[in-house]
């Protein structure tokens, strides 16, 4: 059976003494080992106390953002070489608040993919359809086209990278994908790796993120396609983010 994941995007969200008071309590409440990939994303200027506080752990963690340029004249933005500095094992690309906020488009989400990609950071590409999208049915031809901005000539993109189905209608909303609902998607996201390359496809960790929580995690990370959860405001409770990686198969 694959290991699954459950990745907590803190978003942002905390001070150094609640980041401080987080990351102990899931280390405290997660001391026997467990067979799962848990990864944390603080907000940046975090990372560098996470790294201190997780090493010597099985908890991993990442950067929220990354711009597409190792060094430069960039205000304001890091790059991956920078999150390789504190132990970044993954960085969120296409997240639907910085597509839609931040007016991030295809073509420059694909630019930070492969940046990642180039520096050995695994990219954890968000993809989703927002509510008027799936409304009009609309959300296989809206993921086509976030997928699709990642192809090059090289078609084995998906190669090394992790990818979240999250339906924007279901982010921060409290009103989850059911689960078969998102298995359909994720079925869908499968077979069109598989278009490009079999042994990607099935090696390929498809994440559901849209407010999971402990009560609908079980169901969702049971479904033959979803391979764990990307999750936002339940990922800032220690007990509830516990939970949530306790409905993965990794005890
Ligand atoms: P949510 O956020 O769990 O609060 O809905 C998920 C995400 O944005 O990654």
């Amino acid at each position: 059976m694959k290991k699954q994941f459950v990745m907590g995007n803190w978003k942002m969200n905390g001070q150094q003494q609640q980041v401080v008071t987080l990351l102990n309590e899931l280390l405290a409440a997660l001391l026997s080992p467990f067979d799962a990939n848990v990864v944390v994303f603080p907000p940046a200027i975090y990372l560098p106390l996470t790294a201190t506080i997780l090493s010597n752990s099985q908890l991993t963690w990442g950067g929220q953002n990354v711009y597409p340029k190792d060094f430069g004249a960039y205000t304001g933005e890091l790059s991956a070489p920078m999150l390789k500095d504190y132990g970044c094992r993954y960085v969120l690309v296409g997240h639907s608040e910085r597509r839609h906020l931040l007016g991030e488009d295809e073509k420059f989400v694909a630019e930070k993919f492969h940046h990642a990609k180039e520096h050995g950071i695994i990219p954890v590409l968000c993809v989703g359809e927002t509510l008027t999208e799936r409304q009009q049915g609309l959300t296989e031809e809206v993921l086509t086209k976030q997928l699709f901005a990642l192809l090059q000539d090289d078609k084995r993109v998906f190669q090394q990278s992790v990818i979240a189905y999250e339906p924007v209608w279901a982010i921060g909303t409290g009103q989850t994908a059911s689960p078969e609902q998102a298995q359909k998607v994720h079925k869908f996201i499968r077979d069109f790796v598989a278009e490009f390359n079999q042994q990607d496809a099935s090696q390929l960790p498809i994440l559901y993120g849209g407010s999971v929580n402990e009560k609908n995690a079980h169901a969702l990370f049971s479904m033959p396609d979803i391979d764990g959860g990307l999750v936002g405001g339940a990922s800032l409770n220690a007990q509830q983010f516990v939970d949530i990686i306790k409905c993965t198969n990794c005890y």
